[in-house]
């Protein structure tokens, strides 16, 4: 997916940069109001995002203490690029995480998603879609050249990454290994993700 087609998704969802709310949602003539809010983590979060993730991979095959892990690693050596959450009624119900990464040992404005989470009562209703793009809009705005990811094609995909193949994580099959192109050439080499997932 090209920057331009990410803005437009963005803004079809009246996403602007890290902060933003869900629209309204009018049914019947009758207006809804969304209270859902995204934007940065604020400090005093931190507790909350790591019981989210917990609670979010509990069910999953992934080793939830170590997602949360990751995420205090990251926030510890300063090594997180973008930490947003998805915030309804003051309830932090979402969250991602974006830092640097790099390809074949270079950082050329290149950044990974993850991890991220929603609670388990909220999946599928669209705040994991609203924290990647509001994410990549973000990162956009940064100048990044683009978004790398490890995961589920079946969900990744309907966010706009792909994968051709020609970046490569550990023995990680080349579906899972993916990326979105903001701008300049697609990534190829061995993807290097923070300090911080290999703790
Ligand atoms: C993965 C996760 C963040 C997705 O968040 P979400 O709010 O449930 O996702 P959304 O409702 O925004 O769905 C976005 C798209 O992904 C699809 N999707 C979501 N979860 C999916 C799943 N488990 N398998 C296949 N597709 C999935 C949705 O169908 C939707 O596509 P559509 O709009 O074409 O229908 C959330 O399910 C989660 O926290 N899971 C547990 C932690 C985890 O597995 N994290 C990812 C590790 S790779």
């Amino acid at each position: 997916m090209r920057a331009c087609s990410v803005r437009r998704r963005i803004e079809e969802r009246q996403v602007t940069d890290s902060n933003c709310r869900a629209p309204d949602l009018c049914l019947f003539g009758i207006t809804l109001r969304c209270s859902m809010l995204i934007r940065s983590e604020q400090p005093d979060e931190a507790d909350a995002i790591d019981a989210l993730i917990r609670r979010a991979f509990a069910p999953t095959q992934f080793s939830h203490p170590r997602e949360a892990e990751i995420v205090r690693a990251l926030r510890r050596d300063g090594a997180l690029t973008l930490s947003l959450v998805a915030v309804d009624e003051r309830v932090v119900v979402g969250h991602v995480a974006f830092s640097l990464v790099t390809s074949d040992g270079v950082h050329d404005e290149w950044f990974g998603l993850g991890p991220i989470s929603v609670c388990p009562e909220r999946q599928r209703q669209g705040i994991g879609r609203m924290l990647v793009l509001a994410g990549l809009a973000a990162l956009e705005a940064r100048a990044a050249n683009g978004c790398a990811v490890i995961g589920n094609p079946a969900i990744y995909s309907r966010f706009g990454f792909t994968s051709d193949g020609r970046l490569q994580y550990a023995d990680i099959p080349e579906r899972f290994v993916q990326h979105v192109v903001f701008r300049g050439p697609p990534p190829s080499g061995t993807l290097e993700f923070a300090r911080a997932f290999a703790a």
